[in-house]
């Protein structure tokens, strides 16, 4: 029997359930979604799949241990009990990072110090030699959660955070995660094969993760994990769990993926990001309005997030552009489903179209929307 372990995706608020499902598509057991991530178990070999495969975790965690605490000197002494020096070795750079959620202890970064003592004095006892801190880029990340009572203490098996995929070369303005777009694209319930239209592509996220899915490219086929640096890395057990992932890349037989903007820098900056994920040829773009272009299919999934500002003035022509977005769509997409993500909530009622459905996700710490219209020919428009 292969040992089964206790892991725990984090991802962004609101997309729980549908990481949820993706886990279980790749054969996590023990699946249970709370808020801003998914307990799971498997085995070693499930851990290094849901690192490359999942497009929708922020990051895989390893629980290490769970129990009660009333104190800091409780933490330190669960915290020394660990045999760290087995988990890594002492030249790896370490950083502890602490969250809480009820947590009635006074300071949590007193809590990483006390922590990162633990772990200190561990390998002192063990090798006579204390890892070095690293804040910036750690090789080796501990997160400690704390509710009222219980304590979990996790080794982070993924390192840089999952929506680092490695293709993005350049950025543009605002663009989203990678991982909030793969999840808001499991939300629109598109498919491969079907039309996907982002008129407000930006740098592409949206169109390079749809893509990625289409030609059923692992998003973590680019990068390496903090597992990959753990002393017990099966190196050959991981060369088969990224064959396996190689022998199920498929080509696309036609372009079903479109891409718009009306500025042509960032559809320059989107070209070089397609390119740089292998999937240019999947995606068809083009300089356009997204107040005039036509609709590249009779139907098909609309998704993108509009611009979106703080200022007054950006307000202001915000609050002129989301009214002809909804007339824009009326017009010429009869037949869609449209999803706008916005932390604009003004959006809902300036759009003046009534949406089927409404959904809370968090960018970060913004509390944001994707709306859904369904365009159906004469219906939708609320009274002006
Ligand atoms: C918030 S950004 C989208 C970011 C994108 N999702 C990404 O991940 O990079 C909004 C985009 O809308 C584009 N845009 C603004 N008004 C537009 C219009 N009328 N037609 C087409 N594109 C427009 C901007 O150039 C910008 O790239």
């Amino acid at each position: 029997m292969k040992q089964r372990f206790h892991f725990f995706a984090t991802c962004p608020r609101g997309l729980e359930a549908v990481l949820s499902d993706e886990l279980q598509q790749l054969g996590a057991e023990e699946v249970a979604a709370t808020d801003g991530g998914v307990a799971f178990r498997g085995d070693w070999a499930l851990m290094m799949t849901a690192n490359l495969h999942s497009r929708i975790a922020s990051r895989i965690l390893w629980s290490l241990l769970e129990k009660p605490y009333r104190s800091e000197d409780d933490i330190y002494r669960a915290a020394r009990a660990l045999d760290w020096p087995e988990l890594f070795s002492v030249e790896r750079t370490i950083k502890v990072a602490v969250t809480g959620i009820g947590c009635k202890l006074r300071s949590l970064d007193f809590v990483a110090l006390k922590v990162k003592d633990a772990i200190c004095d561990a390998f002192r006892a063990a090798v006579d030699a204390r890892p070095s801190v690293d804040t910036v880029a750690p090789d080796m990340r501990i997160h400690v959660f704390l509710t009222e009572k219980m304590l979990t203490l996790y080794l982070d098996t993924s390192g840089d955070a999952l929506f680092k995929r490695g293709y993005r070369r350049e950025t543009g303005e605002a663009p989203l995660r990678e991982n909030l777009a793969a999840g808001i694209l499991r939300l629109t319930g598109w498919q491969p094969g079907e039309p996907l239209l982002d008129p407000m592509c930006g740098s592409g996220t949206f169109l390079i993760e749809a893509a990625l899915i289409a030609r059923g490219i692992a998003p973590g086929g680019k990068r390496s994990f903090a597992f990959e640096r753990y002393p017990q890395f099966d190196a050959d057990a991981w060369a088969r769990v990224k064959e396996a992932a190689l022998a199920k890349e498929r080509p696309v037989e036609s372009i079903s993926i479109y891409g718009s903007d009306d500025n042509a820098a960032m559809l320059s900056i989107c070209r070089t990001n397609l390119a740089a994920a292998g999937v240019a040829d999947c995606v068809e773009l083009s300089r356009a309005d997204a107040l005039e272009r036509s609709a590249p299919a009779e139907q098909g999934v609309l998704v993108c997030n509009p611009p979106y500002g703080i200022r007054l003035e950006e307000q202001e022509s915000l609050a002129v552009l989301y009214p002809l977005l909804g007339h824009a769509l009326k017009q010429r997409f009869a037949g869609w489903r449209a999803y706008y993500f916005t932390g604009d909530l003004r959006l809902a009622k300036l759009i003046r179209l009534a949406a089927s459905k409404r959904t809370v996700l968090f960018n970060g710490g913004l509390e944001c929307r994707l709306f859904e219209y369904r365009m159906v020919a004469g219906s939708n428009r609320k009274p002006a």
